[in-house]
């Protein structure tokens, strides 16, 4: 907040409105006035967000957010003082049965964030090729045993399709056999490659940023959290581009982490890195 400084009477975009947490403080801050707009690519969490948030001076949609100019555009609205996107899966995702994200359930791999399009990690596991399984899982799970991964995902496919959760993670703990203790589990980084491949999350960003300088009024923040080194790279490039041509200004030299104190309130916040620019 200390980056967004929301106002009162301002235009402010949640990219990622998830449970509303972030929103609701942006609308408090914004005192009643002006206008926040909260998108988000899953519908079970919108819901949520409607519930959490009081309805005056908000609207929720339901879309990705490289779609984040058309969204204003429907909405007559052609600029914003501030743009928020909290990147990455909420505890809704986690947590809540069924959406096949967390590699400690029995329940189908499915890791999309839109139930309503594209492919699950299912359909990948079983159709990809072992080639782009490797290149997938090195590319965006910086997993030093992708090719051993993808040749056992391969393997197994060939007796029975890959269903769960917990068979994939099987197959990476499997594939890690004998590496000594492992300081996270050993599916953590196969999870965090489909998660990506499945929801596209690396272009997403890209097109994301591209709107969101196109959108920010003069003096404009954009603030965004990232979780992995790959996302934070994104922004961290994208920011020093847009300064060198003269559009952003870096407000974060580095990125902003959290304190202890946070951590251990809020495990899930450990690898989370702010950046924030102003939009001159
Ligand atoms: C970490 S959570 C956000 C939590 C939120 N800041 C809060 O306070 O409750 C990330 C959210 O971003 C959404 N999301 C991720 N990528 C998205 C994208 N490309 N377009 C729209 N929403 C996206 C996810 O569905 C998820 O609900």
């Amino acid at each position: 907040m200390d980056i967004l400084k929301p106002e009162r009477g301002g235009v402010y975009v949640d990219a990622t409105v998830g449970l509303g947490g972030h929103a609701g403080e942006m609308l408090r801050l914004m005192g009643g006035r002006g206008m926040l707009i909260g998108i988000d690519r899953d519908e079970e969490a919108l819901m949520v967000a409607a519930a959490a948030l009081t309805p005056e001076n908000v609207v929720l949609r339901h879309a990705s957010f490289s779609r984040i100019e058309d969204v204003l555009g429907e909405l007559r609205i052609d600029g914003a003082n501030g743009i928020l996107f909290d990147l990455g899966v909420s505890m809704l995702q986690l947590k809540e049965p069924g959406r096949g994200f967390s590699f400690s359930s029995d329940e189908p791999l499915d890791m999309r964030m839109d139930r309503s399009v594209g492919v699950s990690a299912r359909d990948v596991v079983n159709t990809y090729s072992q080639e782009r399984l490797t290149q997938i899982l090195r590319d965006y799970g910086e997993e030093r045993h992708a090719a051993k991964i993808a040749r056992a995902i391969v393997a197994r496919r060939r007796e029975k399709p890959i269903e769960t959760c917990r068979e994939l993670a099987r197959i990476a703990a499997w594939a890690y056999g004998g590496a000594g203790r492992q300081r996270i589990h050993p599916a953590t980084r196969t999870f965090q490659a489909l998660r990506i491949e499945v929801n596209g999350e690396l272009s997403e960003l890209e097109a994301g940023l591209d709107s969101s300088v196109r959108l920010l009024a003069r003096g404009g923040r954009i603030a965004v959290i990232s979780y992995h080194s790959l996302e934070d790279r994104i922004v961290k490039h994208f920011f020093k581009k847009a300064a060198v041509e003269g559009q952003l200004q870096v407000l974060t030299k580095k990125p902003v982490r959290p304190m202890p104190d946070e951590v251990r309130g809020n495990p899930a916040a450990r690898s989370a890195r702010l950046r924030g620019a102003e939009k001159l």
